[in-house]
């Protein structure tokens, strides 16, 4: 590798670094937001949904201090409609609160995020990293990042390292499946009651809890194409690519119902997309049964 190459690469590896510990010592400041922004707020998101306050809040702080680190060029976020860009070489997508529909009964949130060599809207083959945070009994944090997956704790915002490498259980247990039996295709429907004659459910109402759980026990996500809404919910960019880049490095598989959700590249930033997360077997039995 040359010189420039290398010093290239190792501000790359800084900047990424410094995001994730930026992304830690924000959480308490979002822990914050949770406990007292819980009020609805008059407005939507690009995608249509209601925003809470501690959403508008949450995306805010990251905003600010995400978009300060020397080295990341743009913030793309599920709670705005438009890229907020600066001066660098790396770009960050994130869902600032997932979950949040889970404030009122005070149940499971997170934050998702992903670092980008291309500004979004673009591939998933273009992410360096990716993790997401959970706000549960404790605070946690998973990264996915050269092929590798890292659990944490964190403690008023420092990091510790609980786990070094994360991977989906070979033999998996539990299943979530989002949308509504009624609102599922016949196809998926089918292969669904067949995996729920095997497995134990786990849905929460937060992907990021949900994942965690696949993560702890294996087992299978589903948020899929439903009969009135074929593209899904979930959002490609901000949700879908990041947990498909973890579970892929943990050993697992994505999928839109075509092929691994990473090979997909939205045209537009806050494009949905059907996904599947979870064991490879699992996946692979899914995407059979819903390929189009
Ligand atoms: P967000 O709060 O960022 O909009 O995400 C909520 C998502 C996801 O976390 C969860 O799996 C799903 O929506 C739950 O949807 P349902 O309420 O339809 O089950
Ligand atoms: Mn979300
Ligand atoms: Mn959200």
């Amino acid at each position: 590798m040359s010189e420039s190459l290398d010093a290239t690469t190792t501000n790359a590896d800084a900047t990424v670094a410094q995001v994730i510990d930026t992304i830690a010592e924000t959480t308490t400041d979002v822990r914050t937001a949770i406990f007292t922004e819980r009020g609805h707020s008059d407005s939507v998101n690009p995608t249509g949904d209601e925003q809470l306050a501690a959403d508008i809040r949450a995306d805010e702080i990251f905003e600010q201090r995400l978009l300060a680190i020397d080295g990341v060029a743009s913030y793309a976020s599920e709670e705005r409609e438009a890229v907020a860009t600066s001066a660098g070489r790396l770009h960050v997508a994130i869902d600032p609160l997932d979950g949040s529909s889970n404030l009122e009964p005070n149940s499971g949130m997170g934050t998702i995020f992903g670092v980008y060599t291309e500004r979004p809207p673009t591939s998933g083959r273009n992410l360096v990293m990716s993790g997401f945070v959970i706000y549960g009994p404790v605070t946690s944090m998973l990264v996915a990042r050269d092929g590798c997956v890292r659990e944490y704790l964190l403690e008023d915002g420092a990091k510790r390292l609980v786990d070094n490498e994360v991977t989906v259980p070979e033999d998996p247990t539990v299943f979530g499946f989002g949308g509504g039996v009624d609102s599922w295709t016949d196809d998926f429907e089918t292969v669904a009651e067949s995996i729920r004659a095997e497995l134990k459910l786990r849905y929460g109402g937060a992907m990021v809890a949900d994942i965690n759980q696949v993560l702890t026990y294996g087992g299978v996500f589903a948020y899929p194409a439903l009969m009135s809404r074929p593209e899904g919910k979930l959002r490609l960019q901000f949700e879908g690519h990041p947990m498909a880049y973890i579970l892929e490095s943990a050993g697992g598989a994505s999928s839109n119902g075509d092929g691994s959700l990473l090979d997909t590249e939205p045209t537009e930033l806050h494009e949905r997309t059907p996904l599947y997360l979870g064991n490879e077997q699992l996946i692979e039995r899914i995407e059979a049964a819903v390929e189009r």
